[in-house]
């Protein structure tokens, strides 16, 4: 069945708050999974199936890439299909590169399967600057050098070299997932990769590239080995649930849940949200892979100093939605952005709802205030989208949220599960 989500247009959510969630969702699978895996599939020509995709905007971009690429791709309820259709075509196009960041990784892959690639220099959330310089220099040890001309990297695969130690100079998920996809197809090369990057979706890929006959070690820890072979193989994976949905959700449950039930969350996953919610008295409980909510009076929670990190430190990803919940706790809460540090477009957003919000360097010092009132606001990005979305819930009166189709980049089948919780938003375009 061909079922495709793209953003073309940029709606509006109307909310009229405050609303109460009771219910039960299932988690989807992995956006930040599926697109590194999906970007690996360029390292073979035979036939590969990937099971708990989510239908996606960015995927959908990734699907667009992987087909001018040469590959003919086709959803199956929430599989993917993906068979070689042509020759691979190491020239891409500018458009969907240049919609997402992730599309990037695709550049190494194609670059050691033609010997040379050009690929438009990735855009992405406007989140703060994102360069690819660890990307580049970490691709010139492996021995594809790259030249940056017109807005495109032309790069091509000059030498086979025996050994190869790339130390990032911060653990980017993007660079460790890219110089893994690369380094698995150099054939007689050993790669080691340090102060890479522990995420989840960096473990999956991996295992991903495993099935696929890859020689992989270190995966989860800050040093991975990598002996690269000559040929890799057709497989059948499931990615893993996403984290960063399972945590908006258990924040919004937070927020204004009476009960709500989240099934499909890995603990170890989402284990730094937990601790926080543990921290500020968040009435939980994880059972197998189940995550329960239960209503507690935001007057009886506790406010708490976060900084984000790496895995396993808290996500970036999830902080624009803490800091929703945070600006409700009776106290001074305080996040501190490390991993982009100028990460904080929600804040105003939030501030003309009523927060008490003040960001001093990458420091947001959060006074909790007893309600929000509804007002217009601009979405800026995928997660302040999902940030505001919460905010507006358990706001006093009517928000219009402008530009908010950004959120469909990161959460599957949003309008059913808000519902499932009986929650009601109104979207018009
Ligand atoms: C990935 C995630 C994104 C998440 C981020 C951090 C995907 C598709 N996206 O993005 O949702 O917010 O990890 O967890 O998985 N940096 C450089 N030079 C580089 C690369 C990165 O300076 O070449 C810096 C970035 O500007 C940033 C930091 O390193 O400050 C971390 O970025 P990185 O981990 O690379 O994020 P992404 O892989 O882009």
């Amino acid at each position: 069945m061909e079922h495709r989500l793209e953003i073309e247009t940029m709606g509006k959510i109307k909310v009229v708050g405050p609303q109460k969630a009771y219910g039960e969702i299932t988690i989807s699978g992995s956006k930040n999974s599926a697109l590194p895996i999906l970007a690996a599939t360029l390292l073979t020509d035979e036939e590969i199936i990937l099971h708990n995709i989510p239908n996606l905007a960015d995927v959908n971009t990734m699907i667009e890439i992987l087909e001018n690429a040469g590959k003919k791709v086709s959803w199956e309820e929430s599989s993917l299909i993906i068979k070689a259709h042509s020759n691979i075509n190491s020239v891409l196009p500018y458009g969907p590169v240049r919609r997402m960041r992730a599309s990037f990784n695709v550049l190494g892959p194609l670059t050691i399967r033609n010997g040379y690639a050009k690929v438009a220099l990735p855009g992405g959330c406007s989140i703060g600057v994102r360069p690819v310089n660890f990307h580049l220099e970490g691709l010139k040890k492996l021995g594809i050098e790259s030249k940056i001309e017109h807005g495109f990297t032309h790069s091509k695969y000059t030498r086979t070299p025996e050994k190869v130690h790339v130390s990032l100079p911060f653990p980017s998920v993007g660079a460790t997932e890219h110089l893994i996809t690369t380094a698995v197809l150099l054939e007689n090369t050993e790669t080691i990769i340090t102060n890479c990057a522990q995420e989840p979706e960096i473990v999956d890929l991996c295992n991903f590239l495993i099935s696929m006959g890859a020689r992989i070690e270190g995966h989860g820890t800050s040093n991975i080995k990598i002996y690269g072979v000559e040929k890799l193989y057709g497989t059948e994976y499931k990615i893993i649930p996403d984290r960063i949905e399972a945590g908006t959700y258990a924040i919004l449950g937070a927020v204004l849940g009476e009960k709500i039930i989240l099934n499909n969350v890995i603990e170890d996953h989402i284990f730094s949200l937990l601790d926080i919610f543990e921290k500020m008295g968040v009435n939980y409980k994880m059972e197998k892979n189940t995550l329960t909510i239960e209503g507690i009076s935001r007057l009886e929670l506790s406010p708490v100093d976060v900084e984000t990190a790496t895995f396993p430190g808290f996500p970036t990803d999830l902080q624009p939605q803490l800091m929703a919940l945070l600006s409700l706790i009776p106290g001074r809460s305080s996040i501190t952005e490390n991993v982009f540090k100028t990460r904080f477009n929600h804040v105003d957003e939030l501030n003309r709802m009523g927060a008490k919000i003040f960001v001093e360097g990458n420091t947001a010092i959060i006074t909790g205030v007893t309600k929000l009132s509804g007002a217009p606001l601009e979405a800026t990005d995928l997660r302040a989208s999902a940030a505001l979305l919460i905010a507006s819930l358990i706001a006093d009166g009517e928000t219009i949220i402008n530009n908010v189709d950004h959120i469909f980049r990161g959460y599957e089948k949003l309008f059913e599960k808000l519902e499932k919780m009986n929650l009601k938003i109104e979207y018009s375009e």
